[in-house]
């Protein structure tokens, strides 16, 4: 039997979508595997109420068909399922690195990272890897048409995730599908300083790359109360403020010691429009560990 910790991540960052994405450092998903002539999965924790096990409609089903990996796959839910915080990911992503420490594949992290995409695809419908690669190698990663790049960056966040359910196929139908010359220009200006800036681990680099007047704008509308959340959370000393993956979850980026009076505004904004949320005060983490 072999166990790891999967990390909750956040994709898109404001202005780069669908390239964009970090680990966080909490929460996190446990998967425990062992070996087994076919694949078998048990899933507890958070949410876990709405994830199947049936291996063919579950994300990991699909990564250990990927490794040829069969095995019972224990997954023990930190992260919330439809958070924006990369839920499947996560599951997918531990179970890929596991799988092949389990069966001594010797793939590489980086090998893993379409693997894992393969799971996300039998959930979200698109094998997108902007959540699997940051939850397999940690840090903040592009995921461009190329290959995957990765850095490791230190940059505290908080992560506030409302009681609100945004399927992520709904936040997807929202997005514009064409944008002008002039947000074309802005949206790579601002992409760019946010990627030197977890470079050099600059939170207030980060938070002004996270503005974005494209693809944020239309996904707030499904979230009740982000604009007010957004203000309580920049008044409160965030860099930057944007929507976590497909949402709900709302992300800020900020200097250390400005987490805690950030987490509390985030909470309070969200309170006064009747919608109950949690907050995690955390930071850009490390990849899949293995215990
Ligand atoms: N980049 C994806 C999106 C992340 O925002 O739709 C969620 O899979």
């Amino acid at each position: 039997m072999l166990t790891v910790r999967a990390p909750a991540t956040s994709a898109n960052l404001g202005s780069g979508f669908d390239v964009f994405g970090v680990a966080l450092s909490r929460p996190a998903d446990v998967v425990r595997v062992s070996r087994a002539a076919e694949t078998t999965i048990s899933v507890s924790g958070v949410g876990s109420q709405y994830i199947p096990e049936d291996p063919d409609r579950n994300t990991v089903g699909a990564v250990a068909d990927a490794l040829n990996a069969p095995a019972h796959i224990e997954i023990d839910k930190g992260v919330r399922p439809a958070s924006g915080l990369g839920s499947s990911a996560a599951s997918a992503a531990g179970a890929a690195v596991a799988l092949n420490e389990l069966y001594d594949r010797g793939y590489s992290r980086t090998e893993l990272v379409p693997m894992a995409a393969e799971g996300e695809a039998v959930v979200s419908g698109d094998a997108h890897a902007d959540n699997v690669a940051p939850s397999i190698l940690g840090g903040f990663t592009i995921a461009a048409p190329g290959g995957i790049t990765h850095v490791d960056a230190r940059v505290p966040l908080v992560a506030c995730l409302p009681e609100i359910v945004v399927s992520t196929r709904d936040a997807r139908r929202v997005v514009p599908e064409e944008l002008t010359m002039t947000e074309s220009v802005a949206t790579v200006g601002r992409a760019a300083s946010l990627a030197v800036g977890m470079c050099r681990s600059d939170p207030d680099l980060v938070g002004g790359g996270m503005d974005d007047s494209v693809v944020t704008p239309a996904r707030a509308s499904l979230i009740e109360g982000y604009d007010e959340v957004r203000e309580a959370a920049l008044e409160a000393g965030a860099a930057g403020v944007t929507v976590s993956g497909a949402g709900p979850a709302v992300l800020a980026a900020c200097g250390e010691r400005d987490r805690q009076p950030i987490a509390i505004a985030m909470l309070e904004a969200f309170d006064a429009v009747g919608v109950d949320a949690r907050v995690y005060q955390t930071r850009v983490g490390e990849g899949v560990t293995v215990y």
